[in-house]
């Protein structure tokens, strides 16, 4: 028996139940066209909502912010001290969220880690929807409070749970704002409501809201009117604002506390220079203009309605997160091999990251996106549909 004979045996299960992932190579910036495994290909996959991840105003800030400041931050924040950079980036993105205040983390993975167990601990409720992400299931592995997973934006579920728990002194509601692989929303007013009568904190996730909700892109508190009855937004930068990193921001008191006793803020170095003030670039464009976020939502409703109007199930995405359902994963990666085949990079989402039988491939229209490339893709699903029979 060799040691690593559990992984070599585990590694062989996912390739013959059709699970292992196979990664691409990207050889240029992530566009409209990028060019993966050496080929240049029609994106469909990225999370680059607005097309910032290569912007020339993006680019130049990170320059800019690598000749003033160097390329790291050489330090945890709060042992030897903080760039003005991360400051201006924080009051700057607390504006545009309309909140009182916002602090920088690594990654939107890390934002999740910071944030929940901090908030709650040991005797205190945790309430979270079955189909969070990874990174706030982990987040809630990390505390010792009791968990109630509720049944997928069950509402009247959540309500009768917090019923059951009312007595207990500290309760936190948890809740992606966009289900990042369905693309519907959680029915974030009436979980407000529910928060507000049982006296229970809510954190909401926004990765896939910001840049693509609300006005100019605020995110889905702006989008649902809600401001100022969400306690925490959690964000990342690394979707529709193109670069890398997290976030958490609300109420003031709120922040100051994560602050102070959020062990990634706490224990892990800051953001780089040139990230953050591209993040500060892509702020900046935000607030002035709502232009990218318009043209992000006329093309993804026009990708949708021409694959809907050829017969693909889309699931019930109410963003422009576009999954194309395809059942079993072995589908799924054929699809996505004959497509690449094609010059169009959509990749197979297989479990664990969604459920058993709900292989699909997640397609992401972007704002720099033309209609001949939509037209394109299009043409190239409904062949590959048809070969395989999903259509
Ligand atoms: C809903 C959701 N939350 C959090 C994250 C993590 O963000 P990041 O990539 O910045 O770590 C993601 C990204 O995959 C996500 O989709």
């Amino acid at each position: 028996m060799g040691k690593y004979d559990f992984i070599t045996a585990e590694l062989s299960e996912l390739k013959a139940q059709g699970l292992y992932n196979t990664i691409r190579t990207i050889g240029s910036p992530v566009g409209a066209w990028t060019v993966v495994d050496g080929r240049r290909v029609l994106n469909m996959c990225s999370n680059n909502y607005l097309g910032f991840a290569n912007d020339p105003r993006l680019r130049e800030a990170a320059k800019r912010a690598i000749d003033v400041y160097g390329v790291g931050p050489a330090a945890v924040r709060s042992i030897a001290g903080t760039m003005t950079l991360h400051l201006e980036f924080e009051r700057k993105l607390a504006e545009f969220k309309g909140v009182e205040a916002a602090l920088s983390l690594q990654s939107g993975f890390c934002a999740n880690l910071a944030a929940i167990p901090t908030l709650v601990g040991a005797g205190h409720v945790l309430f979270t929807d079955e189909l969070n992400h990874a990174s706030i299931i982990d987040g809630c592995r990390l505390t010792k409070a009791e968990r109630v997973i509720y049944p997928h934006g069950d509402v009247a579920a959540l309500r009768k749970a917090l019923a059951e728990k009312k007595d207990a002194p500290r309760k936190l509601i948890v809740t992606d704002g966009v289900f990042s692989m369905d693309g519907d929303l959680a029915p974030l007013p009436e979980i407000v409501e529910a928060a507000e009568e049982f006296g229970a904190l809510v954190m909401v996730d926004d990765a896939h809201g910001e840049g693509v909700l609300g006005s100019h892109g605020r995110g889905i508190v702006d989008h649902f009117g809600l401001h100022g009855r969400v306690d925490i937004e959690m964000g990342t930068l690394s979707k529709a604002f193109g670069v890398v990193g997290g976030y958490l921001a609300g109420k003031a008191e709120v922040v100051e506390y994560l602050r102070q006793r959020a062990r990634p803020f706490l224990f892990s170095s800051a953001a780089t220079p040139a990230d953050v003030a591209a993040c500060i670039a892509a702020v900046d464009i935000l607030q002035a203009s709502d232009e990218p976020v318009k043209r992000l939502w006329d093309n993804a409703r026009y990708f949708k309605a021409k694959m809907a109007g050829l017969g693909f199930d889309l699931g019930n995405s109410q963003t422009p997160i576009t999954p194309v359902m395809l059942g079993e994963a072995t589908t799924a990666w054929e699809f996505s091999k004959r497509l690449f085949a094609e010059e169009v990079f959509a990749q197979a989402i297989v479990y664990p990251t969604v459920p058993r039988g709900k292989a699909r491939l997640r397609v992401m229209v972007s704002a720099v996106h033309t209609k001949d490339d939509l037209d394109f893709a299009v043409e190239k699903f409904a062949r590959v549909g048809r070969t395989l029979g999903v259509i």
